[in-house]
């Protein structure tokens, strides 16, 4: 059986960190539609024009357009082992077509976390984000600084602050979270949905996680 991982929470829940420490553990594909979104804008693609005008806002991308992404990426080779979803879905019809296309794939399941933060922690996440312009690292101003300021450790890039981390951007955001996101719980609950407390240092909720995945596993 073959588990697609998603990761539910509010902006700067810290989705993709955990997403990706865990694709690493498991060695299966992190894919990212916000990271996918950003680099179609970042080469300036038709795409990339489209959707960087609903992102500059906070608000989301037209659900055909996301769709469209993941299905094409979702039948790529190394899918097969399974793949962790980071960003997606976001909306009950992004929901409702991921189940078709993990039916299609057959002999596959979702398996949900859903990762917890309150409101106060997310814009302070949010606002304190730093990200490499060069290869994406993300770090945090107090939280998961790099060595040297201003200055990714993995690549030597320069360290900026995303378009849509600017306060008033992520109060919109994590409106439209509330609004279109969050009523996926209730889409997951008797699927098994998996709640991890989000507060915490990066590894603790991490290990949360893992610890989860195991018995899962077990299970
Ligand atoms: P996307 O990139 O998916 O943004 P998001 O969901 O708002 O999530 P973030 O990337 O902001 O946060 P995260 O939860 O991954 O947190 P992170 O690990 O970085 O989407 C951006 C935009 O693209 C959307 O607004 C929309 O326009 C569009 N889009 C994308 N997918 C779409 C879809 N499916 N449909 C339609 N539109 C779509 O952590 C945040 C910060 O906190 C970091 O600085 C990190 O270092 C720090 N941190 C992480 N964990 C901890 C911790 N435990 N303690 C302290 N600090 C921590």
């Amino acid at each position: 059986m073959r588990n697609v991982f998603i990761f539910l929470g509010p902006p700067g829940a810290g989705k993709g960190t955990q997403a990706l420490k865990v694709s690493q553990e498991l060695e299966i594909p992190f894919i990212s539609t916000g990271d996918m979104l950003r680099n179609a804008v970042k080469k300036g693609t038709t795409l990339g024009k489209e959707a960087g005008e609903y992102m500059k806002k906070g608000e989301l991308v037209p659900d055909e357009i996301v769709i469209g992404i993941i299905k094409e990426r979702l039948r790529e080779d190394d899918c097969r082992k399974g793949c962790i979803l980071d960003g997606f879905p976001r909306t009950r019809t992004q929901a409702e077509a991921l189940n078709k296309i993990v039916e299609d794939m057959g002999n596959s399941k979702i398996i949900t976390f859903f990762i917890d933060v309150p409101d106060d922690e997310v814009i302070a996440r949010n606002t304190k984000r730093r990200v490499c312009a060069n290869c994406g690292a993300v770090y945090h101003l107090e939280n998961n600084p790099p060595s040297k300021r201003g200055i990714c450790d993995s690549c030597g890039g320069e360290l900026v602050q995303r378009n849509d981390d600017k306060e008033e951007v992520v109060r919109e955001r994590l409106r439209v979270y509330k609004e279109k996101t969050y009523p996926l719980l209730e889409f997951y609950r008797d699927k098994g949905l998996v709640t991890v407390e989000g507060v915490g240092e990066i590894e603790e909720v991490y290990s949360r996680i893992i610890s989860k995945i195991k018995e899962l596993d077990k299970a």
